[in-house]
């Protein structure tokens, strides 16, 4: 029997960090584990309950009193927020734009870490997000930081919205990405960085399934 492993990935919006993900846990039959998803999850909450964004003390509360899962179907990673299906509502405009107030929030980031920890502990994971190679499994098996240059992330996020069929203004594309940027990059707390032992893979020009072939070559 082989030994149980973890991977973790960490990279800017766009550099195709789910997908990759997703087809290295098919490959390798490991669980993934979205934990953009889990913060968004919580966002949609706040929002729902009026809870002011500004106050980190009422973030931290309610990431205490709230029950975040992901499920695994056929179909992908379902998420539960309290028991309910929140899987699409939590890719909607309005939670991608205040979801930086919640990732900001330093009691927010401890109650994850707790959870994304216990999910790990069991092994047999592919987990990524923006601290997972940094904060959360500094430990990981294998550390992954995927990038690609700004102009194919921009790309890389018309196609995703062409294919999903939603409206764009093409001037927002690239304002959008270079805002997440920021706000992953400065932040005071878990910000977005390369693990100094973290393998970086840049996929500029490159397909999502020759990203995870390149990742995927690392892991024996
Ligand atoms: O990967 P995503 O775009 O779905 O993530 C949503 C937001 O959550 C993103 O703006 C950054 C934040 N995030 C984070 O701060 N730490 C993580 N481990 C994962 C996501």
């Amino acid at each position: 029997m082989r030994n149980k492993i973890t991977i973790a990935i960490d990279g800017p919006a766009g550099s195709g960090k789910s997908s990759v993900s997703k087809i290295i846990a098919k490959r390798l039959g490991l669980l993934y584990v979205d934990t953009g998803a889990m913060y968004r999850a919580l966002t949609l909450k706040a929002m729902r309950n009026g809870i002011d964004l500004g106050k980190e003390t009422d973030l931290a509360g309610l990431a205490h009193n709230t029950e975040i899962e992901l499920t695994h179907k056929e179909e992908g990673t379902v998420v539960l927020l309290d028991g309910q299906d929140v899987t699409e509502k939590i890719r909607g405009t309005d939670v991608t734009n205040n979801v930086f107030y919640l990732a900001r929030a330093e009691g927010v980031r401890e109650c994850m870490k707790r959870l994304q920890r216990k999910i790990a502990e069991k092994g047999d994971v592919v987990m990524e997000g923006r601290d997972i190679t940094t904060v959360i499994l500094p430990d990981a098996d294998y550390k992954f930081y995927l990038d690609a240059s700004f102009e194919e992330r921009v790309k890389r996020r018309r196609k995703e919205l062409e294919q999903n069929g939603k409206q764009f203004v093409e001037s927002e594309l690239s304002k959008d990405i270079k805002i997440r940027d920021k706000k992953d990059l400065t932040r005071k707390i878990a910000p977005l960085r390369k693990a100094e032992d973290a393998i970086v893979v840049d996929s500029t020009g490159m397909s999502l399934e020759e990203e995870a072939e390149a990742v995927i070559s690392y892991v024996k």
